[in-house]
């Protein structure tokens, strides 16, 4: 199964990427700089959107499908700064405090446990160091589009590969201590309707924080 997500997921996301994604990304990894560390990096669709402000890049990523697909696109960017790894966003096996930033495109829907990839993303960030996030989220509370989230939830996350319709994932990045100083909230056109609300932006670590 995760190997046909592995194949499908970049040809069944062609159209959203054109109507919104690749502007998104692009807004967003363009800010990016220093030592980066990509969790659920997928197939590497991010990877032509970092600057050459970036200086070190790790892209890691838990299935090995993906990881086949993310290896491909390094080589095809030669790209002499970047490694990849298999941890997932539970573990990170890094030091604390050794990035500058924390990218996370659609990921945290699928990590298995949200409150400790946070932490866990925390932990890897220098003080003052930001998580970039682009992320589908749960729709209003009491809308008919959350309704439909909460009701299709549990067959979804089985044949998609563990994604949740509703996590409330900007309440748990601010839960856990980061200050969102950019975010923006939009609709994902092209995209079924139960996944159109979406989060994207820079939480930043605080100074005094572990
Ligand atoms: C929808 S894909 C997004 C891929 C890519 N980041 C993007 O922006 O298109 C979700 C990715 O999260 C990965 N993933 C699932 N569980 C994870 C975990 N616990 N930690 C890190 N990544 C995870 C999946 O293997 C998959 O590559």
């Amino acid at each position: 199964m995760s190997f046909l997500v592995a194949f499908l997921s970049d040809k069944f996301m062609a159209k959203t990427d054109e109507a919104c994604l690749n502007e998104w990304r692009h807004g967003l990894l363009n800010q990016v700089s220093g030592e980066v560390l990509e969790v659920g990096a997928g197939t590497g669709i991010n990877i032509k959107f970092y600057s050459d402000n970036v200086t070190r890049l790790v892209l890691s990523e838990p299935d090995k499908h993906m990881r086949k697909y993310l290896r491909e696109q390094v080589d095809n960017h030669q790209l002499k700064i970047a490694s990849v790894t298999s941890g997932t966003a539970e573990q990170i096996d890094s030091d604390d405090e050794s990035f500058d930033y924390v990218v996370a495109t659609l990921v945290c829907c699928s990590v298995t446990n949200l409150k400790s990839s946070l932490r866990e993303i925390r932990r890897v960030l220098r003080p003052e160091g930001s998580l970039v996030f682009l992320e589908h989220v749960a729709a209003a509370d009491g809308t008919p589009t959350r309704r439909w989230q909460n009701r299709i939830n549990p067959i979804w996350k089985t044949f998609m590969g563990n994604c949740h319709l509703n996590r409330e994932t900007e309440q748990a990045i601010v839960t856990e201590g980061f200050e969102i100083i950019q975010i923006e909230r939009e609709s994902m056109r092209k995209a079924p309707p139960i996944v159109r609300p979406t989060i994207r932006g820079i939480a930043k670590k605080p100074n005094n924080q572990i």
